[in-house]
Order: C-alpha cells, then structure tokens, then sequence
C-alpha cells in the first residue's frame, strides 16, 4: 500500500490553519494510505523550549490528531524522537545536499527574520525533515504550503541517492498541498501562522476562539455598504468550514449591505467554528486527561515506525557501504 507521512512541530498552540492547511487533508489521505504521523519533536529543539513544555506540546499534538479522528490502529501515531534510525539517515542524506542549499532553507529564513539564533539545528532542518520522510519510504507527504520547499528538498536528496547507490535505495516522495484550500487567512489576512501572532486557535476555550475571531481586521466599510466577499477575510475562513448554503447565503448578505456588517459576518463564523469544533474539544480534552493512554498509544506507533525506518536503514548502510547493524529485537 502507498504510503503517507507527516509531522508538526509540537510548539505553540495547533490553530485553524494547521487544522484545514494540512491535519483534515491528512486524514482524508490516512483513509486509503498506510500512514505515518509523527509530533515532531527533534525539530522543536531548535527554538530552546522548556523542558515540561515542550514534552506537554508533544500530548497536544498527538492529543489533537486523536481528536480530529485519526484511527490509531490503522494510522502510526508517534513521537519523531522515538525513531533514532532517523538521525542516522540524515546523516547520510547530509552527504549530498550543499551545504549552501540548507542555507537558503525556509527554516533559517524564519529564525532570521524572527531576530532568533541560526543555531546548527535550524540550519540542519531540512535534512532532519528529508530523513523522516524518506526513512519511512513515504510516496506522498501532505504539507501546508509553507513546508513544499522542505519536502522538494527531500525529493532532491532522495534521487541523488539513488544516482549513486540504486534507483530502489529510497522512495521519492511528492509534496501534496492540498490546492483547493488554498493559503488560510489569519486574523490580519496574512496566512495564518504562529509566526505572525494572527491565529484563530483550534482547541482554546470558546471565549478566547471568539475574541480572536471578533479581532478580524476589516476594511472600514460601513454596515450598509456592499462589501467583496473576496477581500474579506472573514467570508474566507466562513468559506472552509459553513455548509454551501450559509455560504451562498453570507456571500449575497456581504455584497447586499444594508444592514449586514462586518460583525454579523464574525458572529455566524464564530457560530460556525464553535458547531465545528465543539466535539472534537471535548475529546481533546479527554486525550489529555489520561496521559498514560496516550503515551500507550505514541509508543505502540513508535514500535511500527521503527521497523519501517530500519528496512530502509538496513538497505542503505548495506548500498553506502556501512557494516550491517544488528538491531536486536525492535518488537
Ligand atoms: N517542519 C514541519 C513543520 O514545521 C514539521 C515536520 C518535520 C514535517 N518533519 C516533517 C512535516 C516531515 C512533514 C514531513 O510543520
């Protein structure tokens, strides 16, 4: 069966966007694909969380996949850094990627621009992110469209690969953003991202959700004025959650005017927002309450991901040269 793998950092909070941009696509795909989904916490190190942080936004990952209908029998569900066969990939891909190519990776980009330290993890990144891929022999990778780059570099690393060692020593995996979703808006119309401060939260409290709805920014139009629905952004988030007819039915108030504001438009999205994610809050909640069934589960993942990660490693120490490792029992 082909396969689908992907991950998301454990740092801040899950928002709208990672929601609709790439968690609702991957599960769609997990219902025909043999998947493996990882919270990835290698990569969060690079930004220097706190320890209890960072190992109680590893649960809200893993919590919120759960939540949102992942099927832990049929999907692996685990943490990166429970697969050390990993590491070892990507230091063999690290072999054959330039080292100024990593220096033009998105990851350092946002470290810069964002005023934190290059350190050499950031920097390394892309490589670490190619291994995961690739370790798993994934064919396709559902990534919001800011991790494309990521998952091209990857693709690149695995073909060199198999230039040189066999055209079978990797999978070449396909970035697969799901186009019809397009870029979420966030609250200033940017896309929405931790980065810009401008996320709608998927799992906050409905108080907090709303407020952050209610902080739209809108153009000044008057409440009886037509408006575009296109260059709003609260008709575009209404958009990927409301059925088809309350669509219709905001788009021809928005352009109508009279009488429909800008607020009646935020009020029906935050209606809509609280229907959508009322029930998956709930056992989002409960996730985290039984910590021990959720470690149960995260590493029962990690057993199944590390037999997939080291075929591939066995394969490729035995193409590049290396001596066969003996793993023991991985079971
Ligand atoms: N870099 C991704 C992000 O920040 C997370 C990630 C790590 C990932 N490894 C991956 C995503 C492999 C897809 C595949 O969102």
């Amino acid at each position: 069966m082909a396969r689908a793998v992907t991950g998301i950092q454990p740092s801040g909070q899950v928002h709208v966007g990672n929601w609709l941009g790439m968690i609702r696509p991957a599960l769609t795909i997990a219902q025909d694909w043999e998947s493996y989904f990882f919270v990835a916490d290698w990569h969060a190190l690079t930004s220097h969380p706190e320890p209890d942080v960072l190992r109680r936004a590893t649960r809200e990952i893993a919590a919120t996949w759960l939540a949102l209908g992942l099927d832990a029998d049929r999907s692996t569900l685990f943490r990166q850094s429970d697969v050390p066969e990993v590491q070892e990939l990507a230091w063999i891909l690290g072999t054959v990627i330039p080292a100024g190519l990593l220096e033009r990776g998105h990851a350092v980009k946002a470290a810069r621009d964002g005023g934190r330290e290059v350190n050499a993890s950031t920097w390394w990144y892309p490589t670490l992110m190619a291994a995961d891929i690739l370790a798993y022999g994934a064919d396709v990778v559902p990534v919001g469209a800011d991790q494309k780059q990521h998952v091209e570099m990857a693709r690149d690393m695995a073909i060199k690969i198999n230039v040189r060692f066999g055209d079978d020593a990797l999978v070449v995996p396909e970035p697969r953003v799901r186009a019809e979703v397009g870029v979420v808006p966030g609250t200033d119309g940017r896309k929405m991202s931790k980065s810009y401060g401008n996320v709608v939260p998927l799992f906050d409290t409905p108080k907090r959700t709303r407020k952050a709805i209610m902080g739209i920014v809108t153009d000044s139009l008057g409440v009886d004025e037509p408006k575009d629905p296109d260059r709003c952004t609260v008709f575009q988030l209404y958009k990927l959650l409301a059925t088809d007819d309350e669509v219709a039915e905001m788009d021809a108030d928005l352009r109508r005017g009279r009488g429909y504001g800008y607020g009646h438009a935020k009020e029906a999205l935050a209606l809509v927002m609280e229907r959508t994610v009322a029930m998956p809050r709930e056992c989002y909640t409960e996730w985290l309450a039984s910590p021990a069934r959720l470690d149960e589960i995260l590493d029962a993942g990690a057993r199944r991901a590390r037999v997939a990660a080291a075929a591939t490693l066995d394969r490729l120490r035995e193409r590049v040269g290396l001596h066969a490792l003996r793993r023991g029992s991985l079971g």
